[in-house]
Formats: structure tokens, sequence, C-alpha cells
């Protein structure tokens, strides 16, 4: 295949496309898009991409915009980003405490705020609309590295509905807002608990571009039951996780590559209703950075 992109002229127009010829813009935004339109340069070459094909993909990425935050893990690129954070991590000896998994797209800011420390409340029920199916507890606590309950945690929670639906987002527009969305902040001794009803393993919506693309790879587009967590505490690094149901049909083939060793746990059965118990081990915080969310844009109610 003729190789034109290291030529002089291809690599003058990158430079002249990306802006690096120019005083202005972003430094940053211009190295990166550099090597972005060089990458793909690469790839057309690589594959002999035809114009029709190529013009088939533009259209199929504007069309399917709306589902960009859920083709993003549907293709490994949000768990690549932890495989990037845990690797910078490891270099820099931060290891220890549970693995952080995707946020994926379904977060919601602005959940009520509840109180949820265990001296003085019961648990935390996180369904306010009616779902005819078995209660869901769930309880554990949240340790620093040497084992420290960890003081005045704020624990993010949100999850689907028995349907596989998230409040919000959900198609049939049956669930209450922040159904199954708290924020519950804890005491002194880092205990929560919680109730809720039982999620149902997630699955794309049918018919959309994150559907499409997988069904032309030969892959589906269905998550585990599962239940995402921001904590944030002072003084820990905010951690971002998830628990997968390990006992879930989907628990090892899992289309958003989020489910992790240590994030599986097998809901106990055998008071009738499931149950969980699981404990949360935050990193000590190193800068003030570490306490803070990422700058994701999110859904806000
Ligand atoms: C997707 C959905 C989820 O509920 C999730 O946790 C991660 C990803 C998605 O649709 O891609
Ligand atoms: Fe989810």
């Amino acid at each position: 295949m003729t190789d034109i992109v290291k030529t002089a002229a291809v690599q003058s127009l990158l430079d002249r496309a990306s802006g690096l010829t120019e005083s202005g813009g972003n430094p940053r935004l211009k190295a990166i898009l550099r090597d972005v339109l060089e990458a793909t340069m690469g790839v057309i070459e690589k594959h002999d991409i035809s114009e029709g094909e190529f013009w088939q993909a533009i259209d199929f990425l504007g069309r399917g915009a709306g589902e960009f935050g859920l083709i993003i893990p549907g293709i490994g690129i949000e768990h690549f980003l932890d495989l990037h954070l845990d690797a910078k991590d490891a270099e820099a000896g931060r290891t220890g405490g549970t693995p952080r998994t995707i946020e994926g797209p379904l977060y919601v800011a602005g959940a009520p705020l509840v109180e949820g420390d265990l001296s003085r409340t019961n648990d935390v029920n996180l369904t306010t609309d009616p779902d005819d199916v078995e209660e869901l507890t769930m309880s554990g606590r949240i340790l620093g590295p040497d084992g420290e309950p960890v003081k005045d945690a704020i624990l993010h929670v949100w999850h689907a509905n028995s349907k596989g639906f998230y409040s919000h987002f959900d198609p049939t527009s049956a669930q209450s807002p922040f159904n199954n969305r708290r924020r519950i902040r804890l005491g002194a001794d880092g205990r929560f608990a919680f109730h809720s009803r039982m999620p149902r393993g997630y699955s794309v919506p049918p018919g959309g571009a994150c559907d499409q693309l997988m069904k032309l790879l030969g892959r589906h587009g269905d998550r585990p039951a599962h239940i995402h967590f921001f904590i944030e505490a002072p003084g820990y690094r905010t951690l971002t996780t998830q628990i997968n149901f390990g006992d879930d049909p989907h628990a090892h083939d899992d289309f958003a590559f989020a489910t992790r060793d240590g994030l599986l746990p097998i809901p106990d059965r055998s008071g009738g209703n499931p149950a969980i118990v699981f404990d949360f081990v935050m990193q000590r915080a190193q800068s003030a950075d570490d306490q803070h969310f990422s700058s994701r844009p999110r859904a806000a109610a």
C-alpha cells in the first residue's frame, strides 16, 4: 500500500490543520489533535478505507452522538482510562484499597443528601417508587489504608431498577426523580447501610447507535446487575467504583468491561432476600486534587 502519511506534504498538512503553525489557541489541544489526525490518516491508509466507508463512519458518529457516553465504555475506552490511572498509580507506589472502576454515563448530580450515621439513624431507603421485586440490603464500612474507619464520608450510590432502567434516563418515564439515587452522609465509624430493590442488569437501548455497533461487532450490549458508588471523605482520595453481582449471568461477560476482581460479591440469600456486606477501602489523599471529582461533565437535576 502506498504510504503517504510520512511525506513532507502530509506532515505539513497536519501541522497546519492542527494549528501548530499559528501562535494562538491551546497548545495541548493542538498537540493532541495532531496525533489524532495522524493516527486517523494511518488507519485510512492501513485499511485502504474508501470515501464511502469514511463518510458512513462520520454519519454514524453524527447520528450516534447522543449515545457516545454508552459507546465509550462499550468499546473499552472507559476501562482503559482506569487501566491508565492504575498504571500511573503503580509507578507512583500508590497501591492498595478498593479497585476503581468506571463511572459509566448514568450518574446524576444533586441526589438527595440523607443522614446515614448509623449511631443516629436506621438504614437508608433508596427506592421510593413501587418495585415489586425482592428487597436488597447492603451494608459495610468505609475504611482507610490502616483499617481505620473513615470519618464523615459521603457515599454516592446509584443503580438501575428491576427493569434495568435508571431514573432520569428511563425510556418509560416511569420513575420519579432520583429513584435509586442518594448521597448518604456517614458518621465517625464509617458504617453504612441501605436497602433498595434488586436491580436488573442493564442493556443498551435496542436499535440505538450503541446496539447497532455491538451487533456489527458480533457482541452484545448487556451488563450484569450492579451498583455504582462515589465515595468522598476529608483527607481521602475520592473513589469511583461499582459492585457487580457475582452470580449474575453476565458477571464475567460485561459489555462495558467494568467488572473487576474484588468487585464481584455474591449476595447472601440465606436470610431470604439478597444481602451484601462489603467494606470499601480508600486511599489517603496526597493533594487537594485527590479529593475532587474528575472534571467529567455530568447530568444534573
Ligand atoms: C453503560 C451503562 C451502565 O449502567 C454502566 O454502568 C456503564 C456503561 C453503557 O450504557 O455504556
Ligand atoms: Fe450502571
